[in-house]
């Protein structure tokens, strides 16, 4: 009959793993050098990152990762200038056409020092502020703030003045100042890079949450490896400002030698793997990169 297919229906397989995948972000041969610079931050990045994806951002200081982190919220090139060659799409929005101050509605942002972002007297004004500036009425803001405040765990110090709360407290504050304004990406600069260890653990729960709970996509700079193996499941590793590894977790750290020969670590377990396997010759299928894992491991190995 006219008009009907005679193909069998596709499977929905397809489909669905299609919906699992949207890309979120997409840098196309990007590269970038700040003013002045003779050497660019970034050369030749391509990367994808889609929906709902915890990104790792792994490089040593210097390497370009707040540099690539600008150029999702689209601060660079529009409000930090430079030689910009290159695309790069959020949602497919192409960040050079895009409005900054539209773009920080879909692209939210956190930095390594909490205290910088603070400036307000109390906890529900400082998450009030991102709110005024999108124009929301004051009325529809208490509830806002409730949600945002509860995500984070700082429920009940609305009065709270920001500058007595500990380190970890501020952060998840920057959190939910960002979160307030319903980001559909967050992204993080080495968030816990300037707090105590029990801040730091706070942090990253948060972070986790938004990703699993929420369904953000999350896009994290951080060092610490053993929580990029908890966490992440994309790792991108930048060095001299360029992509050098992009895979899964477990892709990124079983190339030990090549992250050790730029002078990064991998996770412990991974380490102890490894060498298991380079000084008495233990056949590893994959390595581990948590504790879990290494169990498994530790009890294939050793059983007989
Ligand atoms: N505002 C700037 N002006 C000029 N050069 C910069 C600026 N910010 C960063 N850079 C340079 O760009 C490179 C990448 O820096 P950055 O993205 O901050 O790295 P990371 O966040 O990995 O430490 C470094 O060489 C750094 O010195
Ligand atoms: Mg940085």
């Amino acid at each position: 009959m006219a008009g009907e297919s005679l193909l069998p229906p596709l499977p929905n397989y397809g489909y669905k793993n299609m919906a699992k995948k949207k890309p979120v972000i997409e840098f196309r041969n990007l590269t970038f050098s700040y003013q002045l610079q003779e050497i660019p931050a970034l050369k030749n990045i391509n990367l994808t990152i889609y929906e709902g994806e915890y990104v790792a951002i792994l490089g040593l200081n210097g390497a370009g990762k707040t540099t690539l982190q600008l150029c999702i919220n689209g601060v660079i090139p529009n409000m930090i200038f430079g030689d910009f060659e290159g695309d790069v799409l959020v949602n497919g929005l192409n960040t050079q056409e895009y409005p900054t101050r539209e773009m920080a509605k879909i692209v939210g942002m956190v930095f390594d020092n909490p205290e910088f972002q603070l400036t307000q007297t109390s906890v529900a004004e400082e998450v009030a502020l991102g709110l005024e500036n999108l124009g929301i009425p004051t009325v529809e803001m208490h509830p806002i703030i409730e949600d945002a405040l509860e995500t984070v765990g700082l429920d009940g110090l609305q009065e709270r003045s920001p500058f007595a709360l500990s380190g970890g407290q501020q952060q998840r504050l920057a959190i939910a100042s960002a979160l307030a304004m319903k980001p559909q990406i967050f992204v993080m600069d080495e968030p816990t890079s300037n707090i105590d260890p029990i801040g730091k653990e706070e942090v990253i729960a948060v972070a986790a949450k938004l990703n699993k709970e929420k369904h953000m996509t999350v896009i994290l700079a951080e060092h610490e490896v053993e929580v990029i193996a908890q966490f992440a499941d994309h790792v991108i590793v930048i060095h001299e400002g360029e992509i050098i590894l992009d895979g899964t977790p477990h892709e990124v750290f079983a190339q030990v030698e090549k992250l050790e020969k730029i002078g990064l670590r991998v996770p412990q377990v991974t380490e102890f793997a490894y060498r298991l396997e380079k000084e008495y010759g233990v056949k590893v299928k994959e390595y581990p990169i948590k504790i879990d894992e290494a169990e498994q491991f530790a009890a294939d190995t050793f059983k007989k």
